[in-house]
């Protein structure tokens, strides 16, 4: 009987999370646990074309499998995209113990997610997060949803899975872009929780991999469900989680979503709350997050002429209450809090600290 890494016990669930080499007998031990002949299988398109072992896997171990597939990308956390899938579930006429199996990045895991939500107010969900950002980040804590025509995530629920199955097996053909995106994440919990992890991280961005990266995932995620065990809902703790990204969802809207992928805004964005921190009087070094520029390779010095918009975007996240600009930050190392912003300028600095010490050609 294979062990879970952690559990997770939220209001109404206890999540079981596997951070594991590949397994076949593990997935089979989990499948058995739901007692149904059949389930739905929601695929990442191009989960299904490199890594096709996982439907045949899933196809042994119920005699019923209803398959649909995502197209890759943000644009299929849409309401069209929801719909196709509920209509697949309800026109296969699954039933409210049907586990829904995901299997994908965050994309896939949001909508898959929210669908398992929805359909008959309810279906047992399996999360088989297959990037590094998934694995560390999306689908652990319940936070599924889809995208509106006004902003990003404004359609959800939060809705826990039962059991997460992080299988290294997948990061073999994750493409190299994609490994920023989930350092951004990483490298944000070695700021708010752990500073070992800079080293891990670094090590794997210098090509370990096995039980480094296993050990990296592992701690990540161990923060991630200690921080959601405590504050399921979001009314403290978890908004630490948002570290650096104040910034980032600036930087990403005044670039209109196109120039940089979100891990990678992510990196700026934890340069400049971390300068922002050091010059408010923390204890704290922004250098320690340079030395992983080299994998990021930005370019970002042609942006420090537009910081008062990127300053202004910073209010139109939706995190932030009333007209105050409330950034999480850092009292030290380790030692993250909220903080409602007075000092406009500081923050240009920090703006300007992280433009060009993320430029790849400023070295
Ligand atoms: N629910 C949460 O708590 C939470 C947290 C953070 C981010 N998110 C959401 O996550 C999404 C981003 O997730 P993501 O970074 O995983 O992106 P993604 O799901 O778009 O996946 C990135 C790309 O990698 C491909 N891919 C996935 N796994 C692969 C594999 N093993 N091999 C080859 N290709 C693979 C996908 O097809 C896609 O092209 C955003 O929509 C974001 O809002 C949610």
């Amino acid at each position: 009987m294979a062990i879970p890494f952690d559990l997770i016990t939220t209001r109404n669930t206890t999540t079981k999370l596997y951070v594991t080499e590949h397994n076949p007998e593990l997935y089979k031990t989990v499948f058995a646990e739901y007692a149904s002949d059949s389930c739905m299988l929601v695929v990442d398109e191009n989960v299904q074309k490199s890594n096709s072992w996982i439907i045949d896997l899933v196809e042994k171990c119920f005699k019923k499998v209803v398959l649909a597939v995502v197209p890759s990308g943000e644009g299929s956390k849409s309401i069209s995209e929801w719909s196709r899938i509920m209509d697949i579930a309800l026109q296969s006429r699954v039933r409210r113990k049907t586990p829904l199996i995901a299997v994908g990045g965050g994309v896939t895991g949001d909508l898959a997610g929210f669908v398992a939500a929805s359909v008959l107010r309810g279906l047992p969900l399996i999360h088989i997060p297959t990037t590094l950002l998934a694995m560390v980040d999306s689908s652990i804590g319940g936070k599924t949803g889809i995208n509106h025509a006004t902003g990003k995530n404004l359609i959800g629920a939060f809705y826990q899975p039962r059991h997460i199955i992080a299988d290294m097996r997948f990061l073999e053909t994750l493409p190299e872009r994609e490994w920023n995106c989930g350092m951004g994440e990483i490298l944000k919990y070695a700021c708010i929780s752990k500073t070992s992890i800079f080293d891990d991280a670094n090590a794997v961005l210098n090509g370990e991999q096995g039980e480094t990266l296993k050990k990296l995932i592992s701690d990540c995620a161990q923060i991630k469900c200690d921080i959601v065990a405590d504050d399921e809902l979001e009314s403290g703790a978890r908004a630490f989680l948002n570290y650096g990204h104040t910034f980032a969802h600036a930087l990403e809207a005044h670039t209109n979503y196109k120039r940089f992928a979100h891990g990678e805004a992510v990196y700026v964005g934890l340069l400049a709350a971390t300068y922002y921190s050091q010059i408010s009087g923390a204890n704290v070094d922004s250098d320690r997050i340079l030395s992983c520029r080299e994998s990021f390779k930005l370019q970002t010095n042609d942006l420090i002429k537009d910081i008062p918009q990127l300053t202004e975007a910073m209010f139109s996240d939706k995190k932030i209450q009333d007209a105050a600009l409330r950034l999480v930050v850092l009292k030290a190392w380790e030692q993250p809090k909220v903080e409602d912003v007075t000092d406009l300028q500081r923050v240009r600095e920090a703006w300007h600290f992280a433009l060009q010490k993320a430029d790849i050609k400023n070295n």
